[in-house]
């Protein structure tokens, strides 16, 4: 009997010592100590060398000695690996955690924010409006009457199921929206999706971002256009940029002009993205057309206005370096996620 105990004594301390690193080494241990020929077993069969007068003690013994090893068995199973912390067999907690992947916004997204919030420190409100659109909203309110030949400027996508519906080909159908509500003065910046027939290409896409601008009040000018573009030009490019507008021609818009920054990549001197003029059209803009007014029901007489549109993805391209417009919309993962740490 003294001698069995020494014996489970010895035993409980190599078993209590006992650790694994993974599930092979626990069963390991079941089949050495609770299989059908393992220790237990082979230690319950000591029973019957017991003197009868000790049989109810030793079972006692035996029977505590199972249940250790039986636990011991089971903590083992719920962490393998874990049984001793700090030790070299179990988990590193000093080992840094994995990275986890983190999203990043489109670039067109980055490069509209960038836009709008210029705008907004000037005191412009973000509007929204439809894409699909009616032909007046698109058209007719910004002075381009059916057969209009400036029409054919923009490559028109119709609506199969309705023939007054287009998607609109430029943002400025916000402007309509916006005037016709009758609240001034007007003081907003429109971001959104625009669509045109065109073949796609590295260059060009059936649809694409534009910019709206739109201010509305008594007195305002053509000075008031320009300080506000100006505004605009050294906040986005940088205080060295020059600006300089050219006669041009909208429905929507009289006087009209086009806006060009000297070229932001070569300076100036001439290079392939300037196609070596020193200069890169970033907007068209004007005073809005007195019938445009007249259209929302805004006296022309008492209110004036400009407005000037931008798109997003040509200064994105310039901004990040990219070469191919269809990237923007082929969502490849490899594309977008070089964004990841671009604010
Ligand atoms: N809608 C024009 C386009 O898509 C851009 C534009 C030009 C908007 C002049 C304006 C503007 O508001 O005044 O090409």
């Amino acid at each position: 009997m003294d001698q069995l105990l020494k014996q489970i004594e010895a035993y409980k301390k190599e078993i209590g010592s006992f650790s694994a690193t993974d599930d092979k080494q626990v069963e390991e241990f079941r089949i050495k100590y609770l299989g059908t020929k393992g220790l237990v077993k082979m230690i319950m069969g000591e029973m019957k060398h017991v003197a009868v007068a000790q049989k109810k003690e030793a079972g006692q013994l035996l029977n505590e000695f199972k249940l250790f090893v039986e636990n011991k068995f089971e903590s083992l199973q719920k962490s393998p690996g874990n049984q001793q912390p700090g030790s070299s067999n179990t988990i590193d907690l000093t080992l840094p955690g994995d990275p986890l992947p983190l999203g990043s916004r489109h670039p067109v997204t980055l490069m509209r924010n960038r836009i709008v919030s210029i705008f907004q420190r000037l005191g412009f409100a973000i509007a929204e409006g439809p894409e699909i659109e009616d032909d007046w909203h698109n058209f007719g309110a910004l002075n381009l009457p059916e057969h209009h030949p400036a029409r054919d400027m923009q490559d028109t996508f119709y609506v199969q199921q309705n023939p007054d519906w287009v998607l609109r080909t430029h943002t400025s159908n916000v402007q309509i929206r916006e005037m016709e509500k009758g609240k001034l003065p007007i003081r907003m910046i429109m971001p959104g999706r625009v669509y045109r027939n065109e073949t796609v290409s590295a260059r060009s896409h059936c649809f694409f971002h534009q910019v709206e601008g739109l201010y509305i009040d008594e007195n305002v000018s053509f000075a008031d256009l320009k300080q506000t573009l100006y505004f605009f030009v050294k906040e986005m490019y940088g205080k060295e940029v020059k600006v300089r507008f050219r006669p041009s021609y909208f429905p929507f818009t009289e006087p009209s002009a086009e806006m060009d920054v000297s070229c932001f990549i070569c300076g100036g001197s001439g290079c392939n993205i300037c196609k070596k003029t020193g200069w890169v059209e970033i907007l068209g803009c004007g005073m809005v057309h007195p019938n445009v007014l007249s259209n929302c029901n805004i006296d022309p007489n008492k209110y004036t206005g400009f407005a000037f549109g931008m798109g997003i993805e040509r200064p994105a391209m310039l901004k990040y370096g990219i070469n191919d417009i269809r990237l923007f919309s082929e969502n490849d993962v490899r594309f977008l996620k070089q964004f990841t740490s671009v604010l």
